[in-house]
């Protein structure tokens, strides 16, 4: 998932590079006109029965200068939120509503399924889903319907009997056998993060069979250039479509990078096309023809839509959600945990007391680790990834909590509102996994919570990112104290990564392992 896709805007990145004179007057007649027209309807509002327009839009730009500028967008949207009730409205290139209340969240996530199913699209999106042939960033429709239910039970099938569990146990091995030889000196956390995310899913997705380079590229990939589009700040072609027309070369950088991806996705395609066992399901590639064969086979009018590129857009997205969703929040829970020794050292011992020294933790272990599954909770709640959610889109006109929205308005969520409230949760910057057990011991959920999103785009991988959040984190507290690197002592290891614009994500820091036994 992209999780600015298309806010209409956001912050901008990247060279510009214009080539002669005539080049920069098109340019500049082009960047004039898209200035005129956000001008034209800059503060005004959607209409008289629409959510009322959230104070500080200027002519110029509507609200676009609160995605752009030094604090985080989420903040200030918080502040404004709280002032305007349940719904508002913004000017963010287009105009765009967000729901600041647990009341307006729930309604959308209940009611409003469909009516606000969709995604709005930018040029990266189109760019990266080969024209909405995927899930994450497809906009609603009944085909992507189909699209979503195929990835959801292709991962469920695969994942169930632990196979989760048994390939990350293998790729975990291997990294603890080259992290020991860094034991006492400073690491990245993303020189652990990365391989570990991104070694399980390109395990996952493409098995043990697959030549190694193809791991190592994808965690490049993941770890690097996509990170990078995925929650980094917009191109500028995002915010102004006629850009494309001009050389660019973050444009450049942007299509290199997808080709590389799409090559290798079209290729390990092509090798698990030619050695598909009927018998055996190898990996998440092998899961997804076979889903796309047995769909053509029982159902091919229904079908008839689904070609390779949607084929291969499904594992696409697997590691892209992960990327976004998943090595986001775990660089935040080691931070938390190196932040914070007496959570760590209480999460670690529960797992020595229940797993002993001589094996890993398993999944089967979980049930009884009330306090490791607290710590993540907290964790989820303290990441955060999206806080203001990855954006939506109405499929048509509505009226909500007795206001109009058109078709195709964006949909964003204050879930940061929620998350961090000090309503629901006391001191809510203070990192405390007790919140999430009551007076008898027990793990409870709470209702406040929405680190995966809601409605038809709720993440699809909830349970398989659960399990591997604790499986990852289990892993590594259990073998290693994780401390603070010598001369870091004093940093505050939670502060926004200013390289990362609409995702809560903290930037890389080091730390130092220390073998536990
Ligand atoms: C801790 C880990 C994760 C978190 C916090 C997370 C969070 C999210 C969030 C907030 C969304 C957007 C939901 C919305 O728009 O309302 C999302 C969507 C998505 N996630 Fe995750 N995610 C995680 C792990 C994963 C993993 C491991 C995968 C794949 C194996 C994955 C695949 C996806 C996909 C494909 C979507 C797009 C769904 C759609 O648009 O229909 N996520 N995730």
């Amino acid at each position: 998932m992209v999780l600015s896709a298309a806010v209409g805007g956001g912050s901008v990145t990247g060279v510009f590079t214009v080539t002669g004179a005539t080049i920069a007057l098109a340019a500049t007649v082009v960047v004039l006109i898209v200035v005129l027209a956000l001008c034209l309807g800059g503060g005004g509002g959607m209409g008289a029965e629409s959510p009322p327009p959230a104070p500080g839009a200027s002519c110029i730009g509507g609200h676009l200068k609160i995605m752009t500028g030094e604090t985080p967008p989420w903040i200030i949207l918080n502040q404004i939120g709280k002032e305007q009730g349940d719904v508002m409205s913004l000017k963010l290139g287009h105009w765009v509503i967000m729901l600041n209340t647990l009341a307006a969240i729930k309604d959308a996530a209940v009611n409003f399924v469909k009516e606000m199913g969709s995604r709005p699209t930018n040029y990266t999106s189109n760019l990266l889903n080969e024209n909405g042939k995927d899930i994450s960033l497809g906009e609603y429709s009944h085909d992507w319907l189909l699209l979503r239910e195929l990835g959801i039970k292709n991962l469920r099938e695969f994942t169930a009997n632990k196979k989760l569990e048994e390939i990350a146990h293998i790729v975990l091995k291997k990294l603890g056998d080259d992290l020991d030889q860094r034991e006492n000196q400073p690491v990245n956390v993303k020189d652990i993060m990365v391989p570990a995310v991104a070694g399980i899913l390109s395990h996952l997705c493409f098995g043990f069979d697959a030549d190694p380079s193809i791991h190592d590229r994808v965690a490049r990939l993941f770890g690097g250039g996509l990170y990078k589009y995925i929650v980094g700040p917009r191109l500028p072609v995002d915010v102004i479509p006629s850009l494309r027309f001009f050389p660019s070369r973050a444009l450049s950088e942007a299509k290199a990078t997808v080709n590389e991806l799409n090559g290798l996705l079209r290729s390990e395609m092509k090798r698990h096309e030619e050695s598909l066992d009927t018998a055996m399901t190898r990996d998440l590639m092998d899961g997804i023809i076979k889903c796309r064969n047995h769909a053509r086979e029982t159902e091919p009018d229904k079908y008839k839509f689904l070609t390779d590129t949607h084929v291969y857009q499904v594992i696409s997205n697997y590691l892209g959600g992960t990327t976004a969703g998943f090595l986001v929040s775990s660089l935040t829970a080691t931070a938390l945990l190196v932040s914070n020794s007496d959570q760590q050292e209480k999460f670690s011992a529960e797992i020595t007391k229940a797993v002993g020294e001589d094996r890993v933790p398993g999944l089967d272990d979980r049930e009884e680790l009330v306090y490791v599954k607290a710590t993540i909770e907290e964790i989820l709640r303290y990441a955060c990834i999206a806080p203001i959610s990855v954006p939506h889109k109405t499929t048509q006109d509505i009226t909500f909590r007795g206001f109009k929205v058109p078709a195709n308005t964006g949909v964003l969520c204050n879930f940061y509102g929620l998350h961090f409230n000090e309503e629901y949760w006391p001191e809510p910057f203070v990192f405390k996994p007790e919140r999430f057990i009551d007076e008898d011991g027990k793990f409870k959920s709470d209702e406040h919570m929405y680190p995966f999103g809601y409605g038809a785009r709720a993440c699809l991988a909830q349970t398989e990112a659960r399990q591997m959040i604790y499986l990852i984190l289990s892993w590594l507290t259990h073998r290693y104290s994780l401390c603070r690197a010598p001369g870091e002592e004093d940093n505050d290891l939670l502060v926004q990564d200013p390289n990362v614009k609409v995702a809560k994500a903290v930037a890389p820091f080091n730390l130092v392992l220390k073998r536990r036994f």
